[in-house]
Order: C-alpha cells, then sequence, then structure tokens
C-alpha cells in the first residue's frame, strides 16, 4: 500500500479527476477529506467511498472562493483527522469568453476558484506542515496555463499564476520538508468539457500528439506518485498529463 494511513485532503473531490484522486488514494490506504461545495453531494459520495474502501473517509463542504472557508476546511480535516499529510488543490472552475466579451465577473470568479483559494488552502495548512516538517502540495493546473488558450484569458492567467506559485512555494518550504508540485493536464474527459462544442473537441484531438482525450485515471496515477514518498525528492515541478498536447 503506497498511501498507507497518509491524510489526503482533495479539494472538489465530489466528481472528476478529483473523485478519482479519492478512489485511487483510498484503494492505497489513504484515509481522506472530501470536498465539494454541496453538502449532500459531498455526503453522497463519503458513504459510497466508505462502502468500497475501510479507511477513514470524511467531507466537508465550502465555497473555497472565501478565504475564511478555506481555514476553516483544514481546521475541520485537521480536527476529524489529527493531522494530514498532502493537500491537492484540485477544484476549479471555466467561465470561458473572448476578451472581448468576457465580464468583469467572469474574470473574477476564474481566478478566486482556481487561484486565490489555492494561495488560501496553501497558506491554511502552512502551519500544520511546518510544524510537522512535511507534507506534499499537489496543484491542479493545466496545459493552458502553459500554451494559453483563445477564449480562456481567466482560466490561463490562474492556471499560468498557479505553475509560478507552484515554483515559489517549493522555494520557501524546499528546507522544510515540504514538496509542492503541479499536474498540467491536457483535455480530461470530465463534466467540465462535456459543455465543449464536439466539433471544437474534434480539432482539439487532432491537435493533440497521441490523438485522443485523457482520462481521470491518467491523472490519478500521478497524483499517487507525487502523494507518496517515492516522490520525495521531486518539488516545484510542473508536470504535463496531455498526449504531448504542450511540445
Ligand atoms: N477536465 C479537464 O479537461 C481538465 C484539464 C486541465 C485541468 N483540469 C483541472 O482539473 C481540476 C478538476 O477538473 P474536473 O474536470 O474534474 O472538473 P469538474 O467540474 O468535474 O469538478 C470540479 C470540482 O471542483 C469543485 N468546485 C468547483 N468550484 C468550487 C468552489 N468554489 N468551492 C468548492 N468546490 C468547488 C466541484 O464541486 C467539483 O467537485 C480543475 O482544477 C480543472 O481546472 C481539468
Amino acid at each position: 500500500m503506497r498511501l498507507k494511513n497518509k491524510n489526503i485532503l482533495i479539494t472538489g473531490s465530489t466528481r472528476g479527476i478529483g473523485l478519482s484522486i479519492a478512489h485511487e488514494c483510498a484503494k492505497e490506504g489513504a484515509n481522506l477529506v472530501i470536498h465539494g461545495t454541496k453538502p449532500e453531494k459531498v455526503n453522497e459520495i463519503v458513504d459510497q467511498l466508505k462502502k468500497i474502501y475501510p479507511t477513514k473517509i470524511v467531507g466537508f463542504a465550502y465555497n473555497i472562493k472565501e478565504f475564511e472557508n478555506c481555514q476553516n476546511l483544514v481546521k475541520q480535516s485537521l480536527e476529524s483527522l489529527n493531522s494530514l499529510d498532502v493537500l491537492i488543490n484540485n477544484a476549479g472552475i471555466t467561465k470561458d469568453n473572448l476578451l472581448l466579451r468576457m465580464s468583469e465577473e467572469e474574470w473574477s470568479d476564474v481566478i478566486q476558484t482556481n487561484l486565490t483559494s489555492v494561495f488560501s488552502m496553501t497558506k491554511a495548512i502552512s502551519k500544520s506542515f511546518l510544524k510537522q516538517k512535511s507534507g506534499k502540495i499537489i496543484n491542479m493546473s493545466s496545459v493552458v496555463g502553459i500554451i494559453g488558450n483563445a477564449g480562456q484569458a481567466n482560466y490561463a492567467a490562474a492556471k499560468g499564476g498557479i505553475n509560478t506559485f507552484t515554483k515559489t512555494i517549493a522555494k520557501e518550504f524546499g528546507a522544510k520538508g515540504i514538496q509542492c508540485n503541479a499536474i498540467a493536464p491536457g483535455f480530461i474527459k470530465t463534466e467540465m468539457i462535456d459543455t465543449l462544442p464536439e466539433e471544437y473537441l474534434n480539432t482539439i484531438i487532432k491537435s493533440i500528439p497521441a490523438k485522443k482525450l485523457g482520462s481521470t485515471d491518467d491523472v490519478s496515477k500521478l497524483v499517487l506518485f507525487l502523494a507518496s514518498n517515492e516522490s520525495d525528492y521531486i518539488t516545484g515541478q510542473i508536470i504535463s498529463v496531455d498526449g504531448g498536447m504542450n511540445i
């Protein structure tokens, strides 16, 4: 078991990539904090996971756009599991529009949900990681944060921000036993990309060297490695899982 007795908090783990990460980690012996926006959904997922895995699994609903909510999420998680070993900043949204049509609200919603929350969660957990002289932070970025994408100025800026935030935290905490890495997925089959028109997706697929979309498993297998002690000497990296899209 690669994550036996590890306590892992995964933001946005009620569906998609986050839920896949939850399964992967629990399968390897980790205790989990499941998180999402709706309490009923969080409870439903916690109940489902508990039926499959014998590890300790709890769940909390908070809108992580607010700094105080992030503090409370970390506080409640620490109270429930006594300590945390891994934080996975996975929650994210898209509100796509071309720059000329993008509203201030679309910009700030995406920046707050995708980038400010990563700052808030990392800051909230840092005291306990520093005290125990260990901890792993895994941030969910995107290929779009590396190469940009028309219609996603807000999302690209947030994910690009995550990339340099990741390197900065790796430098600040490197000597304290804390690693911080980011994963940059390409287009992964989840509800997030369900809304994209088929024609657009087909054009995207043609531009991917692997000529296919990725699966949530492709991402969660890498998370498993980064959450385990196998990755102890890896920090400040942005690792692409994109079928070669950013080459
Ligand atoms: N699907 C892709 O193709 C793809 C590609 C690159 C990066 N990503 C990134 O991976 C992560 C997960 O994506 P996904 O496709 O699984 O998305 P998804 O929409 O299926 O799931 C998003 C999760 O985030 C949670 N969430 C959203 N806003 C929140 C808020 N304000 N407060 C609390 N929770 C909130 C949702 O409840 C949900 O659990 C995101 O950060 C996304 O940007 C996805």
